[in-house]
């Protein structure tokens, strides 16, 4: 039998993809100007947040500012880790402006904003795991960037380096699910790292390539539930087994920006 999963508690910061779109090319998924159907990533995005309602989670938003395409994807805007916010520096010049918005709801929030030096683009490269940061660079986040958040956290950063493009942060090879335990694709990482990820996770539940590519390992897991792309078939019965419960949520219309589940979502850890 496998274990009881206890979930817990999130509280969730979102951003509505009212202006989303795909103008410029930033990842391999991106074509420009592929054709965006607004209102079924709207349907889609609505599910996702009825979704965690539904499961007791605390849903915060922002309003969306024309002109930003990618600022449904919150999970960039920061990393915030008891109670202090390290805020991005995004790589692309076209992402650069959202900062200044999210900044202005952390602060309004009662939170205090540090502006990193060095380019990183918050959850989706910087993962909290509950007692350190696992922390992707190769093709966002910089080195440089994982040591200034160690030095503001002041908890320990493991750096690792990603190596296929299609999986150019993190939060697209990884994710967690609970305070022991991790699940990741790992060809997506170089050989060093996947020794580090192989010591700290023995037990990991390991994806494959098309669980990876259907953006199943960008998931979000309350302990117990895994909302999770319904396409990563074989993933989510690899966590059924080990008493996870997915909970499947299409954010196809997504993938065309190189988006999934996690990536819409901003955890707000107090
Ligand atoms: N088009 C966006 C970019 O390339 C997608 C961001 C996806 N976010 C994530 N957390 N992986 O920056």
């Amino acid at each position: 039998m496998p274990e009881t999963r206890v979930p817990r508690r999130r509280r969730f910061l979102v951003c509505e993809p009212r202006h989303f779109a795909v103008q410029y090319a930033i990842n391999p998924w991106m074509q420009p100007d592929i054709r965006v159907d607004v209102d079924l990533a709207q349907e889609q995005w609505q599910a996702l947040i009825r979704a965690y309602r539904s499961h007791g989670h605390a849903v915060d938003t922002l309003e969306p500012v024309a002109g930003l395409p990618d600022m449904v994807f919150a999970a960039n805007s920061a990393v915030v880790v008891g109670g202090r916010v390290f805020g991005s520096l995004f790589h692309a010049p076209e992402r650069r402006p959202e900062s200044t918005h999210y900044d202005t709801w952390f602060k309004t929030a009662g939170f205090d904003v540090y502006r990193p030096e060095s380019v990183c683009e918050g959850e989706g490269d910087l993962v909290w795991t509950g007692r350190y940061v696992l922390a992707g660079t190769g093709f966002r986040t910089t080195r440089e960037a994982h040591r200034e958040v160690q030095e503001f956290f002041g908890h320990p950063v493991v750096s690792l380096t990603l190596v296929d493009p299609y999986f150019y942060h993190l939060d697209t090879a990884l994710f967690v699910l609970d305070d022991d335990n991790i699940a990741y694709y790992p060809e997506a990482f170089s050989p060093g790292s996947r020794e580090v990820l192989s010591r700290l996770y023995p037990d990991a539940v390991l994806a494959t390539r098309d669980d990876a590519a259907a953006f199943g390992l960008n998931s979000v897991s309350d302990g117990r539930h895994v909302f999770i792309a319904p396409q990563a078939e074989a993933l989510a019965a690899g966590l059924d087994a080990r008493g996870y419960v997915p909970v499947p949520v299409d954010l196809s219309e997504f993938r065309k920006a190189g988006g999934g589940i996690k990536c819409c979502t901003q955890e707000i850890r107090s």
